[in-house]
């Protein structure tokens, strides 16, 4: 599967909305979704890593949604404790293989401990060179929206700027993924078919892929291999006619 990638023709941005731990451990017959949750660092791992070695430059991984909050409290603390403990794990394997973390959403609603740890784990890899992986963590599409409207509405009341200059490249500065570049894949295991509130702007020209019976623990490189192969043999037109996208070769 890996040797069908074109490496001239990678998503420069993937994007993954990791679902389906809780099924994962029902099916397994486990009464605690936390099971899951637990289970799934090997997939983590392993899209890390696949990411990594192919060249891929950044890797967004939807790991706690704003609405996630108003799950029972035991499951939010168990999946806080686990960001912490995961980061400080792979903390030496992110140095070595020279990965940079950085974080999106509404960090300071985070615990303090998971607040420190994870921005301790920014600054250590802050001068990596490798992939970006982006943590998404009590982050939302409305959220990142609102967030940058609240920033461009103080920047016009502070006279440094007028409503009407406000365009397409405004808004993606003023977003929590300033400086990146859009997903141009966006991956679902747990064969639900919607956004969940995730890059609802970055998102716009997203090529989607959804496992429909595979839950996130259960996800492996070959499973990233077969969304980027399916992913190159796509034609994206970008509203324009396959004709006009040919002839742009
Ligand atoms: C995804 O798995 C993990 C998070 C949302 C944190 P779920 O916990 O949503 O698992 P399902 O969808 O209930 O199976
Ligand atoms: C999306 O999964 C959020 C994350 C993977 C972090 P959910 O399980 O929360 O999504 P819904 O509730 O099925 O839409
Ligand atoms: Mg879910």
């Amino acid at each position: 599967m890996k040797e069908s990638i074109d490496l001239n023709n990678l998503p420069a941005h993937i994007s993954v909305i990791m679902d389906g731990n809780g099924r994962w451990a029902k099916q397994k017959g486990f009464t605690d979704r936390i099971f899951g949750h637990r289970n799934a660092i090997q997939a983590v791992r392993e899209t890390i890593e696949g990411c990594g070695e192919l060249g891929v430059k950044y890797l967004t991984l939807y790991a706690f949604s704003t609405e996630n909050w108003n799950r029972p409290k035991a499951e939010v603390m168990a999946l806080m404790s686990l960001l912490v403990s995961t980061i400080n794990e792979e903390l030496p394997t992110m140095m070595k293989n020279q990965v940079r973390l950085k974080a999106i959403g509404n960090i300071e609603s985070l615990p303090d401990k998971s607040q420190r740890e994870l921005l301790a784990a920014m600054n250590k890899t802050a001068n990596n060179t490798g992939l970006t992986l982006v943590l998404a963590l009590s982050y939302s599409g409305k959220w990142d929206l609102v967030q940058a409207a609240k920033k461009l509405a103080e920047k016009v009341e502070k006279g440094e700027l007028k409503a009407s200059d406000i365009d397409d490249s405004m808004m993606d500065n003023h977003l929590s993924t300033a400086g990146m570049p859009d997903p141009d894949l966006m991956i679902r295991t747990g064969g639900d078919h919607r956004i969940s509130n995730f890059m609802l702007w970055q998102l716009a020209y997203a090529e989607l892929y959804i496992f429909e019976d595979l839950f996130w623990p259960d996800f492996r490189k070959v499973h990233l291999y077969q969304a980027i192969v399916d992913f190159q043999m796509r034609e994206r037109r970008f509203g324009k006619t396959s004709e006009q996208v040919k002839s742009e070769g």
